[in-house]
């Protein structure tokens, strides 16, 4: 087996719901991220308020944390049921900080240190203090700087009242102190020291509502749902501050047509929701794709079907966000892999919505929502964003055609009539907002012809429906043409996943690619149209295709067999509700390399 790569290093805390896991975690991320350190972080916990299994993991290292990697440096076990369900995770060698009476029993195979956190954070005054006692031991064991993290405290506690903020800091002292007097033969696992420079240090849903604002996003309307809630908390703050508006609507159905309202008024709009809510809205996006109404809306997925694990992992909507949809209904699909990818991809996203006038969506995922990641600043002169242009208002003769020479028939008033939905060689029409004079129309869910005007003849129908696909395939074009390619140009062996898996699937297959082996990855970001000439390219001379998805069915699997009449698709699926880690995947890795050999 290769040597663990010592240079990056993985932390979890566990414990109750409601002990500060949490926030214990959240903190230790702030401080790394103001070291300048790399960091990736992953959190679960239950769907309850209080109890249940809650877990925060940190994996620092000196470069791009790629995931989560394979095995815990540190456990801290906040109580015994957080060491019994997570000790299997701690590396041969690893450090178990704890506290519980027990001496934990497990051959040996770590370094035990017993903190007695809950005593400690009761002479600090709190009980709820515990999580900083870990704090200060935590710094205390392996060199994390115990003032910074002191800021971070007053930072988070600064404005819960003087004894709150008291309390927190004296356990952090004592958390400290206590490993000080009591602990003197120390192991030498140590954080790696950070660039010095600070890093934005952001969650996926974070970035997805920081890519939006930075996208021109000025209206938002949606309904709580985790774990999407993020992306509405962030924007009822952010907002506002540049002369948006939110609305927490009754429904998901309500926050859609709403935002398809803003959108037609002018107002670049996004809901966010997670799997139910999308299948509630999806009769809206066919309303939205029919009269052409840029939106953006974000799904992030979590393991259902219905209520199913709301905290969970999963990627299980990809058909219902490319399928999920009554007759032609064409919709864009993006899926980031990581949290820098889906600032960027959010703003590609309000791009498409609004240049080409169609619903987007952003298939994002809980694991990537709820990870923290630190990215490097946005440089924001550098971002493109697009600016829609509105057809100049009408003048005498040069206007609009007269309604006779589009056929209305006999007795019509000579009218000139505003061409919303004329065809064009992109299939992109002029669009128009309320209170733009001359350039009326109505926005209808009926088919119609280039006037707006409802009409059923089978002529215009297909000429119609054809004006629509053409987006989708200059969108294509434009956006989706390109998929990310790593490893050997030629190889017989290729691996392919989305979203937040591919990340993973990277991290395990540049580790092959360091010991030699033959073998490819490709990953799309756009799902929706498919880039399929390069996604061709790729699967060009390959005999086997690993995809690795979070979901018990392989539906990218499936699109990439059917799709592409590919032969040797393997699918390596998981859906019990938590992320792959590259350890899952090298040994399907292994094995198609030695079947390979055979060949
Ligand atoms: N001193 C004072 N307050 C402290 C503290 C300390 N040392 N440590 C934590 N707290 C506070 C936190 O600030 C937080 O308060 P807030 O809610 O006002 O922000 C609270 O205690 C909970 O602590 P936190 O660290 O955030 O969470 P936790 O690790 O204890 O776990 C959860 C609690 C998150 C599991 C639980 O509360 C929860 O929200 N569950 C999920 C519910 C859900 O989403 N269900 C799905 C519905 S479909």
């Amino acid at each position: 087996m290769k040597p663990r790569d010592t240079r990056y290093v993985c932390l979890r805390i566990a414990g109750e719901g409601g002990e500060g896991v949490i926030s214990a975690g959240e903190l230790l991320t702030q401080v790394a991220g103001r070291l300048g350190m790399h960091i990736q972080t992953y959190k679960t916990f239950p769907s309850e308020i209080r109890g249940g299994m809650a877990v925060y993991q940190i994996r620092v290292g000196p470069d791009v944390v790629l995931s989560q990697g394979d095995r815990l440096d540190v456990l801290v076990a906040f109580n015994r049921e957080g060491f019994d369900r997570n000790i299997e995770e701690l590396d041969r060698g690893g450090v178990l900080v704890y506290d519980f009476e027990e001496e934990p029993a497990h051959g040996g195979v770590s370094v035990n240190y017993p903190v007695p956190m809950g005593k400690l954070a009761v002479d600090a005054g709190s009980k709820r203090a515990k999580n900083m006692v870990a704090l200060g031991a935590i710094c205390e064991l392996f060199g994390f700087p115990l003032e910074g993290m002191a800021d971070g405290i007053r930072r988070k506690f600064g404005e819960k009242g003087e004894k709150i903020l008291e309390s927190n800091l004296k356990a952090l002292e004592l958390g400290a102190e206590y490993v000080r007097e009591n602990i003197t033969a120390r192991h030498e696992l140590r954080f790696p020291e950070g660039s010095g420079k600070p890093k934005v240090v952001l969650s996926g849903n974070e970035a997805i509502a920081f890519g939006a604002l930075a996208a021109g996003c000025r209206f938002f309307a949606g309904y709580p749902i985790t774990p999407a809630t993020e992306v509405m908390e962030w924007l009822a703050k952010y907002l506002p501050r540049v002369g948006g508006a939110l609305v927490q609507a009754e429904d998901e159905i309500a926050s859609l047509c709403m935002c398809m309202g803003a959108s037609f008024a002018g107002k670049t709009a996004l809901t966010s929701t997670s799997g139910p809510g999308l299948a509630l809205m999806t009769e809206g996006l066919g309303l939205a794709a029919m009269a052409e109404i840029p939106l953006v809306v974000v799904d992030v997925q979590r393991a259902g079907p219905s209520t199913g694990m709301p905290t969970k992992a999963e990627q299980g909507d990809l058909y219902l966000a490319i399928y999920g949809a009554h007759s032609t209904a064409k919709r864009v699909v993006i899926a980031p892999t990581g949290v820098e990818d889906a600032f960027y991809q959010t703003i590609a996203a309000f791009n498409i919505a609004v240049k080409y006038q169609t619903p987007v969506i952003i298939l994002s995922e809980q694991s990537l929502a709820y990870s923290k990641q630190s990215m490097a600043r946005p440089d924001f002169d550098a971002i493109e964003i697009f600016e829609e242009q509105f057809p100049p208002e009408p003048k005498g003769d040069e206007g609009w055609p007269q309604v006779d020479e589009v056929t209305m028939g006999e007795g019509y008033p000579m009218t000139p009539v505003f061409p919303r939905y004329l065809r064009t060689h992109t299939g992109v029409s002029p669009r128009s907002i309320p209170g733009m004079k001359g350039r009326e129309y109505r926005a209808t869910g009926l088919e119609h012809d280039e006037y707006a005007r409802p009409r059923y003849d089978p002529k215009n129908r297909r000429a119609m429906v054809d004006k629509r696909l053409q987006k989708i395939e200059e969108i294509r074009r434009e956006y989706g043409g390109e998929v990310e390619v790593l490893g050997e140009p030629d190889a017989e062996i290729a691996l392919t996943s989305w979203g937040p898996t591919a990340s993973v699937v990277r991290h395990a297959v540049m580790r092959k690619l360091s010991e030699g082996a033959p073998i490819k990855a490709f990953f799309p970001r756009m799902l929706c149209p498919m880039p399929d000439n390069a996604i061709r390219r790729q699967l060009r001379g390959v005999t086997r295709v690993i995809v690795c998805e979070m979901n018990a069915e392989g539906q990218y699997a499936k699109i990439i067999r059917h799709r592409y009449s590919q032969r040797g698709v393997y699918a390596i699926l998981k859906d019990q509700g938590v992320p792959f880690k590259p350890g899952d995947i090298t040994p399907y890795i292994d094995m198609a390399l030695e079947e390979a050999m055979r060949i």
